[in-house]
């Protein structure tokens, strides 16, 4: 396959096909195994995401990459075969998170900072040769209006990093996803959550064009426009459709290689419902699918358990979870494929 940028960045968003974003670091898979009762150990960890790997019916009919955490894309399969190459072989991306995680910014109480970018041109280049040719970095902006969370100052600081990052992504032939997640955890409302994202975005793509990143070799990791979960609502897939596409096309330049949305803490079939509406009403000037982690995971993971008997039935779980986000992606799902599965 071609290794040009926008090449990859456009087989990333291609025929309806969406990212499995696998990169939980080890204290979040944790709090996921926790859920199902499985010990998190560099084994069991292992056996999980081989199971998702090896999902061949999920991973070549809906999956175009893979994001992958450091520990996984060194890992091999239990008969030795690296599991970076068991993603190729299904036709997929290896993709690999880069950012150290988000820390409180001095000075900013409620604030985060994205880290990772020392030493990140040589951690490149070493992932580069291991096969990985998308990179995720992801910031995180959270609300809490009372506060004055996010400041201006967190907006800015992470939308330099995040475009630092990317630059240096496209030196080593890597497609940065940029991911500036606006967090749906607080209280706010739907038109709270638009006015922080259209910020974040303004900034972002400001910050992205100084440091002379080529927007067509980018993909965007966008949370969708919705009602905080504390505010105890819960928008519309019309109203998440019509205010997410009004802030992209405000915010989002056409030439970038495409939209891929985190799914954020929605429940699965909320984050399938939501992307179906989005793609719904378009046409529209990019494309824009899914990279979900827990809205793809989630259902497989239960269906999983630890249990070697189970690989079966969770692999199904996921495939089945892949298709919905597929047709979602083509704006062609009906909540009555739900009920059929
Ligand atoms: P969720 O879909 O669970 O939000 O995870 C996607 C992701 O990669 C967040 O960085």
């Amino acid at each position: 396959m071609s290794e040009r940028l926008e090449d990859i960045a456009a087989a990333m968003v291609a025929n309806g096909k969406g990212l499995l974003a696998a990169d939980e670091s080890s204290g979040t898979i944790k709090k996921r195994f926790d859920v199902i009762g499985v010990e998190s150990t560099a084994d069991s960890r292992r056996d999980y995401r081989e199971m998702m790997f090896r999902a061949s019916d999920a991973m070549t009919k809906y999956i175009s990459g893979v994001i992958l955490y450091d520990e996984t894309i060194h890992q091999k399969a239990a008969d030795g075969t690296p599991l970076v190459d068991i993603i190729k072989a299904s036709g997929a991306l290896p993709g690999i998170k880069v950012d150290a995680g988000a820390k409180p910014l001095a000075g900013f109480p409620g604030d985060t900072i994205t880290e990772g970018l020392d030493g990140l041109r040589e951690r490149l280049a070493d992932y580069y040769k291991l096969g990985a040719r998308f990179a995720k970095w992801r910031a995180v902006i959270d609300i809490d209006v009372a506060k004055g969370v996010p400041s201006a100052t967190s907006i800015g600081s992470n939308a330099h990093a995040l475009a630092r990052y990317a630059a240096l992504c496209q030196e080593a032939g890597i497609v940065p996803i940029v991911e500036p997640e606006v967090l749906m955890d607080g209280a706010h409302d739907i038109d709270t959550c638009y006015e922080i994202s259209k910020a974040t975005l303004t900034k972002l793509y400001t910050e992205l064009y100084a440091a002379r990143v080529v927007l067509e070799g980018t993909i965007l990791k966008p949370n969708m426009v919705l009602a905080g979960k504390k505010s105890g609502k819960v928008s519309s897939p019309d109203e998440v459709a019509e205010k997410t596409i009004k802030l992209f096309r405000e915010t989002v330049p056409a030439a970038i290689g495409g939209i891929a949305f985190l799914s954020g803490g929605q429940t699965d079939e909320q984050a399938t419902a939501n992307l179906n509406a989005i793609n719904a009403i378009g046409p529209h000037p990019w494309k824009l699918t899914f990279s979900y982690g827990r809205a793809l995971q989630a259902a497989p993971q239960k269906a999983w358990s630890g249990k070697p008997a189970n690989v079966a039935a969770a692999q199904a779980a996921f495939a089945h979870r892949a298709h919905m986000n597929h047709l979602a992606a083509l704006g062609q799902w009906q909540p009555t494929l739900e009920q059929a599965a």
